[in-house]
């Protein structure tokens, strides 16, 4: 393979590149021609749909996407990114995770690569989450005999993994086959019923309005309008957002979004001239996760985002959300289908309605002198975590907690 082959599929690992996803309908192939053309030389067909080492193991889009692009680096496997695309969103919809069973671990795929894990299991993270994220492994289900496959491949394709530290002291292949495999196959099954459950619920609207709320440190709160419409082909989506910082700047961006599994929520935006990446997840009308810019994604945004015309009203976020005793300010409430007139709680006085809408309501508040603490805010049936009234700055913080240093880049 040449070298600059190896360069582009290593640089594609992990970012499922949403734009340039085939067309449903321009697809002359199946998934499963594609499979017999590709994968078959080296995997054996088991049946209908099955094939050998492929078939007993659910993951997420990344996680498909980490193995076919790992049979092209270690395997020699020759595929195009079309097929590719084909294949990583045909098994993560058919052998993917269920919603439950992502949770816990979604830093991962929300490219939260600066988290410090930290395992219950001491075996597990001694034997398992010391070379790679622990989250990598619970991201995956499988079967007894395919985690057993997995330490074989793992000792089979780095055999120093038992002369490292943590494996020159102990038998590292007797306790992960003996013990990890069992616990593994325990702890993330092939066979759950979150994920039978889930392959049988009806599918989440995602064409419409929404409202967006974020924080993008070093910008600040936003929020915005996010209008999703249905392409040619199933499961892809344009987008279109616009919306302002808090300081007023505004945000437009475009761009095209995928849904795999039925849930799980990627996108490709350019956002004033930025290209950026949406990590989502889609719960009952809700949106939500990570909005970070492609190059770094070490900078990125929390985000919510709720439909309008769903059946519920909420409030995503108060922005900003806190106050100093003593003084008014003008607050944005961020949510979807909302109605009626702000309450506040005792403590904090609502000076008056500047505007109103479905989805923002602008309020001038006064906070008492007195005061402090968290107080809640509501909106007809719809309730916020609190206004935050404060009487001084007490720490300024910085984040990221944890700084990661990391060896390569810079061309080397
Ligand atoms: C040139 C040979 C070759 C080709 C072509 C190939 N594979 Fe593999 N595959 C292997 C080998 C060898 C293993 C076992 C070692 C390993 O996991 O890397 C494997 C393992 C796997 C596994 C199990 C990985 C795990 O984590 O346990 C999956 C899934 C897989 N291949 C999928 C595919 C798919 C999908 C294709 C076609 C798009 C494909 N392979 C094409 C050689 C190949
Ligand atoms: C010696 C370091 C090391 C240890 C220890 C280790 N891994 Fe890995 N693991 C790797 C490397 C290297 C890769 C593949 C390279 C890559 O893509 O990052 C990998 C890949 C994986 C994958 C992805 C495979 C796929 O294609 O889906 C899983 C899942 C995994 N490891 C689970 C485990 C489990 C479970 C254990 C404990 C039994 C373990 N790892 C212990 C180094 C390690």
């Amino acid at each position: 393979m040449k070298t600059t082959t190896l360069k582009a599929v290593a640089a594609s690992l992990g970012f499922l590149t949403v734009a340039a996803m085939p067309q449903g309908t321009m697809a002359a192939e199946s998934p499963e021609q594609i499979i017999g053309r590709t994968c078959i030389a080296c995997h054996s067909s088991e049946g209908d749909q099955q094939w050998s080492r492929i078939s007993k193991q659910r993951k997420t889009p990344e996680g498909w996407l980490m193995t076919i692009a790992r049979m092209q680096i270690m395997h020699g496997l020759q595929i195009e990114e079309d097929d590719r695309r084909t294949l990583v969103k045909y098994f993560a919809d058919n052998q993917g995770l269920a919603p439950s069973e992502t949770e816990g671990a979604r830093y991962a795929l929300e490219r939260r690569l600066n988290t410090s894990e930290s395992f219950e299991s001491q075996q597990f993270t001694e034997t398992c989450a010391r070379c790679h994220s622990g989250a990598r492994v619970k991201l995956q289900r499988r079967t007894s005999e395919e985690w057993e496959h997995l330490v074989h491949f793992h000792l089979g394709q780095w055999p120093t993994t038992e002369y490292q530290a943590m494996g020159r002291d102990r038998e590292w292949l007797n306790l992960a086959l003996n013990e990890m495999v069992p616990e593994l196959a325990e702890t993330l099954p092939w066979e759950s019923d979150a994920w039978e459950e889930w392959q049988q619920r009806p599918a989440i609207e995602v064409v419409g309005d929404w409202t967006m709320a974020g924080h993008l440190p070093g910008r600040g709160a936003f929020h915005g309008r996010m209008v999703v419409s249905g392409t040619d082909s199933k499961d892809q989506f344009s987008i279109n957002l616009t919306g302002e910082y808090a300081d007023g700047t505004p945000i437009r961006g475009e761009g095209k979004a995928i849904v795999y599994t039925g849930y799980e929520w990627r996108a490709n935006l350019e956002v004033d001239g930025d290209s950026m990446r949406q990590v989502f997840a889609l719960k009952d009308d809700q949106l939500q996760g990570r909005m970070f810019y492609r190059d770094h994604d070490e900078v990125g945004a929390d985000v919510v985002a709720a439909r309008d015309g769903g059946e519920e009203s909420r409030i995503l976020a108060l922005q900003p959300s806190y106050i100093k005793a003593g003084t008014e300010a003008d607050i944005a409430i961020v949510g979807a289908n909302l109605e009626g007139t702000p309450e506040l709680s005792e403590g904090l006085e609502l000076v008056e309605v500047l505007d109103q809408s479905d989805s923002l309501i602008r309020v001038r508040v006064k906070a008492e002198a007195d005061q402090s603490g968290s107080k809640p805010v509501g909106v007809g049936s719809a309730a916020s975590k609190g206004l935050v009234i404060y009487d001084k700055i007490a720490q300024v913080k910085v984040v990221p907690e944890f700084a990661v240093a990391r060896v390569g880049g810079n061309g080397g």
